[in-house]
Formats: structure tokens, sequence, C-alpha cells
């Protein structure tokens, strides 16, 4: 075959190709509005619910890291009021740490590593911010409430900060402040351990008087660019 008769019989092959994927692109979207239409947050519109969807697929929904926490995009609320028992053995809400600042991490005693080094930081980061650390509570919120009772946590949290709070709950009150601050976490055993770990998501929230997230720092984060992070949400009210 020459080229052009080559070329000749490409192109409805081409074409084909084209028209298909097109057709594919038309699902594809048609799809997403679908979904996005059938799952608006209440008081949502469709279309700022498909921007939400086409920035998850994209990856965009968790926004890049930069310098002092990560910014929630637009319409993403996390936090919110709760349900928990702290580690006293006292059951509390949101209101009890109303007008409060915190940074808030999600993990289990028994973690054998992250959990303590972010703890640390968090801790850190109060002794960097001086007197203003005052105004902010560190708090673990454990996602093993099987074997994180109060009297564990207690004995947990003294290690790190003498006022850092643990709160623990029933499995369905730590599902549910999970989800409202959209932390995975799930129950893993290996074989060759004894006792079972739990997996999950490792992000310090930094949560305002209003019990609302305002920002988060991702894992290695230092202690400074937390602190400077508080000090200006403190600095916007
Ligand atoms: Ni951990």
């Amino acid at each position: 075959m020459d080229v052009r008769r080559r070329r000749a019989y490409l192109r409805p092959i081409m074409l084909n190709a084209v028209r298909i994927l097109a057709l594919l692109l038309i699902l594809a979207l048609g799809g997403l509005w679908a979904s996005a239409w059938f799952g608006r947050a209440p008081g949502e519109g469709v279309a700022e619910s498909f921007a939400r969807r086409f920035a998850g697929l994209t990856g965009g929904e968790m926004p890049a890291p930069s310098a002092g926490g990560v910014q929630l995009p637009q319409g993403m609320a996390l936090g919110g009021p709760f349900r928990m028992t702290d580690h006293t053995g006292r059951a509390v809400t949101e209101a009890d740490f109303a007008g409060r600042f915190l940074l808030v991490y999600f993990g289990f005693t028994f973690c054998p590593d992250v959990c303590p080094t972010e703890l640390g930081t968090i801790a850190a980061a109060l002794d960097t911010l001086g007197e203003a650390g005052g105004r902010v509570t560190p708090v673990l919120v454990t996602i093993d409430p099987e074997r994180d009772t109060p009297e564990a946590l207690a004995d947990y949290v003294s290690r790190f900060h003498p006022r850092m709070v643990g709160l623990t709950g029933t499995p369905d009150q730590v599902s549910a402040i999970a989800r409202a601050y959209r932390v995975f976490y799930a129950r893993v055993q290996r074989p060759e351990m004894t006792q079972y770990v739990m997996d999950h998501s490792s992000f310090i929230y930094l949560v305002g008087p209003d019990a609302r997230v305002r920002t988060l720092f991702r894992p290695e984060t230092t202690p400074e660019q937390i602190a400077q992070a508080v000090r200006g949400q403190m600095r916007g009210g």
C-alpha cells in the first residue's frame, strides 16, 4: 500500500475512534453530573456539587501543601458537633471547647511511630507559640476505642503535653467524628502480629473557636509552620 492509500484506509478508523472517545467523555461527564445531582450537600447547587466532584476526580479536593497549612476548598466544611468521652471519663461535646482553638490529631495509643511523632509536633508547636499557646488545646481523638479507654488515654496524653485532651467513645461516636473530619481508619490484623494495628490518615487539624476546621497540616509539617498558621488564624479571629 502506498502512503496515500494507507491514509485513506485509516481515516474511517480514526473517525470512529474519535466518535467513540467523544461518546465516552459525554457519558462520563453525564454520570458525574448525575452523581452531582443526587449527591448534593444540603443547600448546595448542582454546579457546585459537580465542581467538587470533578476536583475530587483530579485529586484537586485535597489541595497542595503550603507553608502554614493546607487551605480548605470553598464549600468543604470539616469538623462540627460531636459527642465523646474525655480521658477523665467525662462526657464532652464541642460546646466544652467553645471559644478555644484546638490542634486535633486522630490516632491510637498502640501506634508504633506516626502518632507519637505527630503528637510531639503538636506539643512543640504549642511551645513555639509561647503565651499564645495557652489559647490552644491539644487533642488526641482515638480511632481505636476498643483499647483506648479513658484510663489508657489519660496515661498516654500526659506523656506529650500536660494540657493534652484524649477523646474516646462508642464505636458509633468515633465513626461519626471521624466522618466529620473525613478521617480514614481501618483495623489491620497481620498474621505475624499478636496485636492488631490501626491504619489511619494522618493530618493535624487546626479547629477554630466555632468548632470548624480552619486548616489542616500534612505529616512532616514543622512545629514552626504550625505555630505560624495558628498565629495567622488568631489574628483573623
Ligand atoms: Ni498512628
